[in-house]
């Protein structure tokens, strides 16, 4: 198999086995971990489930004949919340290349009483950006942020006038240069395999165990004993 990039070049081994590694560190957690985490959030919630094998039976298709998976609005919903609650990358840093000022959309109250608009950076200084706590903002998602309502996405009742990250205004997949080179792929991969689960089985949580987020490199799923694991009882419908 010969692989070619846009320009129609072919790739040389060496390309590929970059890409491969790139892939492989950058792209399998990731999203092994947010499909873990909608599938907590649906074993949690059997109506939900049931909506979306619904919609996913119904398998809307394109004028060729592939499924549709962007037509399917519970389906993205789906996904769109769990990237939210669920950043796998909770959040990132950066290094001030300048002296500079960071405007703020809301104000706060310093330390010491001060009203601030924006926060002063020294060149050099390390600026940490807390994607999850963006995705929680009450101001910006509602009161409801801290719940897992994957409607808010098919009511809009998201933000949408700044578009922040590459994907459904969230910063998930961070932003600006430096974003998720995968969120194309990430998203496709969820969309399938999500469709393929939920078509095929369903999902509950077992009695006897928990599933908790716990940040190590990522926001993974693991048990009471902080055991890397996300356990649910699986039944062919
Ligand atoms: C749900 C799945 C994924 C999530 C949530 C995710 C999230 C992120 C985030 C937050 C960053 C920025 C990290 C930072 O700047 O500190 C990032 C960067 C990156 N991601 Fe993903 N990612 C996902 C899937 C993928 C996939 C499938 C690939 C490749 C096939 C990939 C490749 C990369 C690469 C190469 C970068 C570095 C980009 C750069 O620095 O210019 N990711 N990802």
């Amino acid at each position: 198999m010969l692989l070619r990039t846009e320009t129609n070049k072919s790739l040389r081994p060496e390309d590929i086995v970059a890409q491969t590694s790139v892939m492989m560190i950058g792209g399998e957690d990731t999203t092994a971990y947010t499909l873990a985490w909608a599938l907590f959030e649906l074993a949690k919630n059997s109506k939900l489930q049931d909506a979306l094998r619904g919609e996913i039976h119904e398998r809307p298709r394109t004028s060729r004949g592939d499924v549709a998976y962007d037509s399917m609005p519970l389906l993205n919903a789906t996904i769109k919340e769990t990237l939210r609650m669920y950043p796998v990358r909770p959040w990132t840093y950066r290094v001030a290349t300048k002296d500079t000022f960071i405007p703020l959309s809301e104000s706060i109250i310093s330390t010491t009483g001060q009203r601030l608009n924006q926060i002063q950076v020294k060149k050099g200084q390390l600026v940490t950006l807390g994607f999850a706590s963006y995705q929680k903002l009450e101001s910006r998602w509602g009161e409801d942020s801290g719940q897992f309502k994957p409607d808010r996405w098919i009511e809009n009742r998201v933000p949408q006038s700044d578009a922040i990250g590459p994907y459904a205004n969230l910063l998930a997949f961070s932003g600006g240069s430096h974003a998720c080179v995968g969120w194309r792929l990430a998203v496709l991969e969820m969309q399938v395999i999500l469709s393929e689960l939920i078509d095929k089985f369903t999902f509950s949580l077992p009695a006897e165990e928990s599933i908790e987020p716990r940040y190590m490199t990522n926001l993974m799923p693991t048990n009471s004993d902080g055991q890397k694991r996300a356990a649910f009882c699986v039944q062919r419908v």
